[in-house]
């Protein structure tokens, strides 16, 4: 990296803050300039080392925002300690890239971005479940490549999702919004495996049930599976939503894949390690009628061997957060973590983190994630 890789905004800014990545919108700016800081942004689209990040933190620096293609372990950590740092966000709700631990170790609060991702990664979601299921990726190919000669009944039938039975894998925020996009959109019912019952989502859906019933229509039914086997078994599409971490690592692979209906839908807006990459690659060869949706991947950016040239699977570049709206979003709750850290603030604790995206904020860090480790006081208010 050179120093042309940087720009530096609010020169006279009393604390430094280091941005590995340019971010969209400028509320998020905006809160770093009015609590004094100088930002200094990486704008090359490189993926920054540990090496280049220990060099633009430097021997002085307060807080930094991170990217999830970034290894924020020990090293970085001890770094930004010894740098005078005291605040860390991620640019991401997800934060598998960071070594929580170590960052407590050093003293070091994490931020993240939730409740901002919710809908728009369960569109995602959506948009490759249908991708996946009516064939889109192949046959936009086809018609690009000039192969269409008219109108044909058999030309790339798919699958109807219409009263099927729909599987969450992970029924978080965003697990739980993609299910109710599924369920109330095309009458579809669920069958979900989490640790954890979502009662709220079963209650939502008992209540649309009783809803179709009083239209004189039958019902749909929500069930959480004891077994994630029994959820690959039964359901006609399945998107995972779980976090990656040693227990999701791998949590599909050859043997699992090889229990889910021959037609099935399998949708990866998650982590890509959460699925064994080859083995959906042997499996998706060997079962032509089975279908995937993928936003993220095991060694991302790199594809397993094979993975590109399948015309069953539907690929996008980890882009399901990508609106407008989110990333905006995600920007300006970062630059929230650090500059509510910065100014010594609590951390917020109430469900609701959109007041964070109004000019006039509370006065608390929207998402610290070893807040209690570090004996951060909650927002009393
Ligand atoms: C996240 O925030 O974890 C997402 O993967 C970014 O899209």
């Amino acid at each position: 990296m050179s120093s042309k890789d940087w720009e530096i905004h609010n020169h006279s800014g009393s604390k430094r803050v280091i941005v590995t990545k340019e971010l969209p919108g400028t509320l998020w700016r905006r809160r770093l300039t009015q609590a004094g800081c100088k930002i200094e942004v990486c704008i090359s689209e490189d993926v920054l080392t540990v090496a280049d990040i220990k060099a633009a933190i430097g021997t002085h620096c307060d807080a930094a925002l991170g990217q999830l293609t970034e290894a924020w372990g020990d090293e970085l950590f001890a770094a930004l300690k010894a740098a005078g740092g005291t605040a860390y966000s991620n640019v991401a709700v997800g934060y598998n890239n960071v070594d929580v631990e170590a960052a407590t170790k050093h003293g070091i609060p994490v931020g993240n971005t939730p409740g901002v991702l919710t809908e728009t990664t369960a569109q995602m979601a959506v948009a490759l479940t249908f991708a996946a299921a009516r064939r889109t990726g192949e046959a936009e190919r086809f018609l690009r490549a000039g192969k269409f000669k008219g109108w044909l009944m058999t030309l790339f039938l798919g699958e109807l999702l219409w009263r099927k039975t729909v599987g969450i894998v992970g029924a978080g925020r965003i697990g739980a919004a993609y299910a109710r996009m599924m369920v109330e959109g095309h009458k579809m019912n669920l069958i979900y495996h989490d640790l954890y019952p979502n009662q709220d989502l079963e209650n939502y859906i008992a209540a649309y049930a009783e809803f179709l019933k009083s239209q004189g229509e039958a019902p749909v039914y929500c069930k959480r599976a004891e077994s994630l086997e029994e959820v690959l078994q039964q359901a006609d599409c399945i998107s995972i939503h779980t976090v990656l971490d040693d227990s999701t690592h791998h949590l599909i692979n050859q043997e699992n894949l090889a229990l889910m209906k021959e037609n099935a839908i399998l949708v990866n807006t998650s982590r890509g390690p959460v699925v064994d990459e080859a083995a959906l690659v042997a499996h998706c060869q060997s079962h032509p009628n089975f279908r995937a949706g993928l936003d993220v991947f095991e060694d991302e950016p790199a594809m397993k061997p094979g993975l590109v040239d399948l015309e069953n699977v539907v690929i996008v570049p980890h882009i399901a957060s990508a609106t407008r709206w989110t990333r905006e979003g995600m920007a300006t709750l970062a630059a929230g973590n650090v500059v509510g850290l910065l100014l010594g603030y609590p951390a917020w604790n109430q469900p609701d983190i959109l007041p964070f995206l109004a000019e006039e904020t509370p006065k608390a860090a929207p998402s610290i994630i070893n807040a209690k480790e570090l004996g951060i006081p909650l927002f009393a208010g």
